[in-house]
């Protein structure tokens, strides 16, 4: 059946980058090509105002104040997780945890969910596209408690391979972790599918959502997702705070993970009792001026719409992989049908990190490396990549001056 297309619009690239000030900035003399929005994404104007509206107009500690700041404070911060809600479709806003990025989210339920729930012989899946944020908690998980990680293998472009993910499920899988789409190389996996078949073994599923939240649109109850996470600094917010959805059951149902104020009901030395959620996994004062500047970041994508985002960034995706292809010295890893707005490559004669240094010089920034996955590196037998990504103020102009950044390091190097 063919897929049904989204209507999109048209996005107005010069608008936008009007709205990012760093934008404007020159490096070594040359205008910034800024292609490392996968590390993370810059900021427009609307997300550092929150930031300076804030500490200059109405700072104070939220949750506890009865004065107008505080207060002021507070409905700002919590007027954040209905945006949040609204963003990633889900049910309640008490499903949708503030933690201080994906990562952070990702350990809150290993340590919370896997430590009640994992053990000894219970299997956990993994795919090879993960990043490592998405490996380790689990690997601590599983050391502690004698589970075994499976890991889905991918095929030669980059895609899961879904025959062997099948083959991997059994009585004993009790989570499948897997990203939406891989910062590494880009492949966004069949998630919904994933899902529905973890379901189908009775495990439950985490989707790292990183790459993905900030790139289209994200409908958690639709993919059924039983945990979702993703960082506000990927999506042109502040660093430092993220989000880690999961389902109310279930969070209901999972022990504290820190403790501290705010997350309490009640505490005397013989006993304390817990906070409802969100607030039973959000210890101590919170990234305040972080979570009313991530309400303005999600903001900003809405506003631009994420199918015409995901539109648009597909467009100078195609055109940079039609641009690279036609370099010689130039290997694109990762070449599956489906990807976000991420191009992997390595050269013939010139590492990496040679790479990303004439380009630096050039005023292009990319990042170079294992991207923090280094199994799917191993995968494709390579030390790391060359990684141009691209964010919604990215246009074809920008893969010309990469292209012809390369050019100079085939000069260099052949
Ligand atoms: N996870 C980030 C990246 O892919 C840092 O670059």
């Amino acid at each position: 059946m063919n897929e049904i297309k989204p209507i999109t619009k048209a996005l107005d690239v010069t608008a936008i980058r009007a709205e990012f000030p760093i934008l404007s900035e020159t490096v070594y003399g040359k205008p910034l090509v800024f292609l490392d929005t996968a590390a993370s994404a810059q900021k427009p104007n609307s997300v550092i105002q929150a930031e300076v509206g804030l500490y200059e107009g109405y700072y104070a500690n939220i949750h506890r104040g009865v004065y107008k700041f505080s207060q002021d404070a507070t409905e700002a911060y919590e007027n954040t997780r209905e945006t949040v809600r609204d963003f990633i479709g889900a049910a309640k806003t008490k499903e949708c945890i503030f933690v201080r990025g994906a990562t952070e989210g990702i350990n809150l339920v290993a340590q919370t969910w896997g430590r009640q729930n994992i053990k000894a012989g219970d299997e956990i899946i993994l795919s090879y596209l993960e990043h490592h944020s998405n490996i380790v908690p689990w690997q601590m998980l599983a050391e502690e408690k004698g589970a075994v990680i499976k890991v889905i293998p991918i095929l030669d472009d980059g895609s899961l391979d879904m025959v062997a993910y099948k083959g991997l499920l059994n009585e004993r899988t009790k989570m499948v972790a897997f990203a939406h789409i891989s910062n590494s190389i880009g492949t966004e996996t069949p998630a919904k599918e994933i899902i529905r078949l973890a379901h189908g073994a009775g495990a439950l599923t985490l989707v790292d959502g990183c790459q993905a939240a900030p790139h289209m649109k994200i409908d958690v109850q639709d993919l059924g997702a039983d945990f979702y996470a993703f960082s506000a600094h990927k999506a042109y917010g502040p660093t430092g705070i993220g989000v880690i959805y999961g389902k109310e059951a279930l969070l209901d149902a999972m022990p504290p993970w820190q403790g501290g104020g705010d997350m309490i009901s009640t505490v005397t030395f013989e006993k304390t009792t817990y906070n409802d959620l969100p607030y039973k996994f959000e210890a101590g004062t919170p990234n305040i001026a972080g979570g009313i500047a991530m309400a303005e970041a999600l903001k900003f994508i809405a506003r631009l719409g994420q199918d015409n985002i995901a539109a648009h960034e597909a467009e100078v995706l195609a055109y940079a992989t039609e641009k690279l292809s036609a370099l010689n010295s130039v290997r694109i890893i990762g070449t599956a049908p489906r990807k976000g707005a991420i191009l992997s490559f390595v050269m013939e004669h010139a590492h990496p990190h040679d790479v990303g240094t004439i380009l630096d010089r050039q005023g292009i920034a990319v990042r170079v490396g294992h991207h923090c996955a280094q199994p799917v590196m191993d995968r494709f037998g390579i030390p790391g990549t060359v990684r141009a990504s691209f964010g919604v103020y990215n246009d074809k102009d920008d893969v010309d001056q990469l292209v012809a950044g390369l050019k100079k390091v085939v000069d260099i190097f052949g």
